[in-house]
């Protein structure tokens, strides 16, 4: 029987298959603010604004950049209403994305020509995009990070999302806006500490698939920190360490997004550093921020890979010179117990459809999945781990020597190899992305 072409199968069912087009943008611009700038107030698609808008923008970024924001908006007659929230994973909460919906509700959001405007850091994103999301089932927004780690991660993805049970992104949807405007300036204001935060990505990207990435922070992590990627000072200005550090991090993320942005291959080579860390981020919050735990996630994987010889002793030194370069712990007790570890382990196994499918580093800069780790090298690393806690950050100068780096103790093999893998698939799948 045809049905406006649709013709039911011979089982009796009705099969609808459609496809679109995803494109959306990330404009790299400066001086976002200035009035005569037009990119903040523009639309997608060369639309035309239609009715009010709404800003939302996070406690911190009102206060340092309200002034400058609310004045961008009247000068270009534009219509909005503002809503200012708290940042910090601790607020990343349904009750932040009711209450941007009830926001939209109340200023008559229409469903494509008054895209709601987010500008603030990663939390902010999250929350705004999950509420642009569900609101009338999705309308379009456009993102403004104004964090190193949300400009250079969450910026480019498509995810939106909030903790939930104690659980970080545990709801959340596949929402890319249309556009997403980046400044580097805008982070000229942040603490040093969330600089140091944000960097914690840029390593993990470094770490799996940019050499000259790894180099770049290797040798400027101090100054990257110190001038919080602005390339301010004579010995900067002229390699501009902070133009190179985003855009490579921008860039390689762009790039393994593009193929795989419904994460349908659950094989992520950017999960590297978020296999292990995500329950111990939400049992240590707010002592630990997203790139700090990251980081940690990051040297615990290279220990697991020294430990099955795919990264040399020397390798596994200069990552943990590197992480303490730009400022980052390289350990914390959570990643030296070995039965949290584990935990994490099984929830991420659980997040990959059951299996462990583990980013880790073949060398600096590549890497292969594995399906077979077992809690005796879970163990083993941990302990190492342990060693590593008296590893202060901040420990190279600006500019790393290869002298520098940092010895690893090396833990004496784990007897009790028998105990077994956690998810007891016991298989080895490998797939080089050298
Ligand atoms: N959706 C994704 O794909 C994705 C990817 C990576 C990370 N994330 C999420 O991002 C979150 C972390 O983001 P974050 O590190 O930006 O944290 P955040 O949003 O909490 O911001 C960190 C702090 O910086 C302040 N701040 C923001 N901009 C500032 C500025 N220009 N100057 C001074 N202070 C400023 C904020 O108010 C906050 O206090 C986590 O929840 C993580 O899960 C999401
Ligand atoms: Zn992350």
């Amino acid at each position: 029987m045809l049905t406006n072409g649709l013709q039911m199968d011979t089982a009796g069912s009705w099969v609808i298959k459609t496809s679109r087009e995803v494109r959306y943008e990330i404009v790299e611009t400066t001086g976002l603010l200035a009035p005569e700038n037009p990119e903040l107030g523009r639309l997608h698609d060369g639309q035309e604004s239609k009715g009010k808008r709404l800003v939302v923008l996070d406690h911190a970024v009102d206060r340092l950049f309200g002034e400058q924001i609310r004045t961008y908006f009247t000068a270009n007659d534009i219509a909005v209403d503002y809503l200012t929230l708290p940042a910090g994973d601790e607020h990343k909460t349904l009750a932040q994305v009711e209450l941007i919906a009830r926001r939209l509700n109340e200023i008559g959001t229409y469903r494509v020509g008054t895209p709601p405007i987010g500008i603030g850091g990663g939390v902010l994103q999250d929350v705004v995009g999950m509420a642009a999301s569900l609101y009338r089932r999705g309308i379009p927004y456009i993102r403004v990070p104004t964090t190193l780690l949300s400009q250079i991660d969450g910026g480019v993805a498509a995810k939106t999302g909030v903790n939930h049970d104690g659980f970080r992104n545990r709801l959340g949807t596949y929402a890319p806006p249309p556009r997403t405007l980046i400044d580097r300036r805008l982070i000229a204001t942040l603490p040093e500490r969330q600089v140091r935060s944000g960097l914690g990505e840029a390593l993990k990207m470094a770490l799996i698939k940019d050499p000259v990435l790894f180099e770049v922070i290797e040798r400027y992590g101090k100054s990257l920190v110190a001038e919080r990627l602005q390339d301010s000072s004579p010995e900067t200005s002229v390699d501009q360490p902070g133009r190179i550090v985003t855009h490579r991090a921008i860039a390689g993320m762009a790039e393994e997004l593009e193929n795989n942005l419904w994460e349908t291959e659950l094989r992520r080579i950017v999960d590297y550093g978020h296999t292990f860390s995500p329950i111990i981020e939400m049992r240590a919050l707010p002592e630990l921020l997203h790139g700090e735990a990251v980081a940690m996630d990051c040297v615990f994987s290279a220990v697991l890979a020294a430990n099955r010889g795919m990264l040399s002793d020397d390798e596994l030194g200069r990552v943990v010179s590197a992480t303490c370069g730009i400022g980052l712990a390289p350990s914390h007790p959570m990643f030296c117990d070995a039965d949290l570890l584990h935990q994490a382990l099984t929830d991420s196994v659980r997040h990959r459809n059951s299996d462990q499918h583990l980013t880790l580093m073949n060398g600096i800069g590549s890497t292969i999945f594995v399906n077979d780790l077992t809690y005796s090298e879970i163990k083993r690393a941990a302990a190492q781990m342990s060693d590593l806690l008296d590893v202060q950050p901040d420990c190279l100068t600006a500019q790393a020597s290869d002298e520098a780096h940092v010895e690893v103790p090396r833990a004496r093999d784990a007897s009790d190899a028998s105990v077994g893998n956690p998810d007891a698939s016991g298989a080895t799948s490998s797939a080089s992305t050298k």
